[in-house]
């Protein structure tokens, strides 16, 4: 039997496997505080592609030094830290899984510590090793440090980080580069009204706020290769009232498609604390809605936990990738017992464990 899940796709110049891809997923591991990559890395995201992924997207990889979430955030602002990231990749590929990364600047939600710094939350102090965070407006994140508003020449700035870590992320070796335009980091900052106040051409209409997103899109789709799809992740909704809604978000993607983004990668929420109605395939509905208004590829995620279910995602045309994230830390094979449990008629086995399998 096959399986859509199973399926190759092709973007551009590059063919995943699979459909069941693992989305970014930080883990705050690069333990000097430098951006460096790590063993962890390695077997973390080596594991994830060994357990037969399509393709790995590492986590939000910091664009700049005052990008990062946290202090122990991967960087790709320096050429040791794309030196640290091939071998990663190289592996990644031996294993069969196309290697994605999420490029990605935090804004006024960087310098928190690490959600497993279990003694501290919040904003990291200055003599502790945080910095001042920079958003589209001195609008603070609920419980965090004040942020000073970007002017024209530290937007610039934010740019040319973007194609800098882009150039580094292809020299690495990456497949497919994600711009991270969601979970209220410092692009989604730029589009949403709740925490964009700005008066210039970045702020006021849903165009004007859209424009620093685009910017990044048109500089890094020049410094790339054709052949290499760009993603971008956006946060459906706000979840908030007078925030961004299913319409604005379908304008923004006609308008990424008309600017060269290949796929969407539709998550929801957290630029501001908000109720969220979770529950099995909550965001679903959105990829579905932006597939079908734009056009445009959407990969679908959120507590995608069972193999059916994301069978069915597929099945019933809401998306052409399924991400599967925390299920995938539970089980790192989910992409192989998926198979299995679809009797899909080639579970994307690595030759050294056949005999498992027989
Ligand atoms: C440990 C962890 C780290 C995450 N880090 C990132 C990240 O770096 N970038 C991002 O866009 N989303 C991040 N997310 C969100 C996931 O990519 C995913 O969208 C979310 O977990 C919902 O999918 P799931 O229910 O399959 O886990 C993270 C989630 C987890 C659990």
């Amino acid at each position: 039997m096959s399986r859509l899940l199973f399926e190759p796709i092709t973007l551009r110049g590059v063919t995943a496997r699979n459909r069941l891809w693992v989305p970014p997923m930080c883990q705050y591991s690069a333990e000097n505080n430098d951006g460096m990559a790590t063993d962890w890395h390695m077997v973390h995201l080596g594991g994830l592609a060994r357990g037969g992924a399509g393709a790995v997207i590492v986590e939000a990889t910091a664009v700049t030094p005052e990008g990062r979430i946290s202090p122990e955030d991967l960087g790709l602002w320096n050429d040791s830290q794309r030196n640290a990231l091939a071998p990663i990749v190289e592996f990644m590929h031996s294993q069969g899984a196309l290697a994605g990364i999420q490029l990605a600047h935090a804004g006024r939600k960087a310098s928190t510590y690490r959600p497993f710094d279990y003694d501290n939350e919040g904003s990291v102090p200055e003599d502790e090793g945080g910095w001042t965070t920079v958003a589209p407006s001195a609008k603070e994140y609920p419980g965090l440090a004040m942020p000073e508003a970007l002017d024209q020449a530290g937007i610039d700035n934010v740019v040319a980080a973007f194609v800098a870590s882009a150039r580094r992320a292809i020299d690495a070796g990456f497949d497919l580069l994600e711009i991270h335009g969601a979970h209220g980091y410092l692009l989604h900052q730029f589009l949403s009204p709740l925490s964009n106040d700005r008066d210039d051409s970045y702020g006021g209409s849903l165009e004007n706020r859209a424009r620093l997103l685009l910017d990044v899109v048109d500089a890094v789709r020049t410094e790339v290769s054709n052949d290499v799809p760009l993603l971008v992740r956006l946060s459906a909704v706000d979840w908030v009232d007078d925030g961004l809604t299913i319409d604005d978000t379908v304008q923004v993607v006609q308008w990424l498609r008309d600017h060269g983004v290949d796929l969407i990668d539709v998550s929801s929420g957290s630029n501001l604390p908000a109720e969220i109605p979770s529950g099995p395939g909550y965001q679903v509905a959105f990829a579905q809605a932006i597939r079908r208004r734009t056009g445009v590829p959407t990969a679908a995620v959120g507590l995608i936990t069972e193999p059916f279910q994301a069978e069915h995602i597929l099945v019933t045309e809401q998306a052409d990738v399924v991400l599967v994230g925390r299920e995938s830390l539970r089980n790192t094979d989910f992409p192989i017992y998926s198979a299995q449990i679809l009797r899909h008629e080639n579970p994307p086995v690595p030759a050294q464990y056949h005999r498992a399998y027989r």
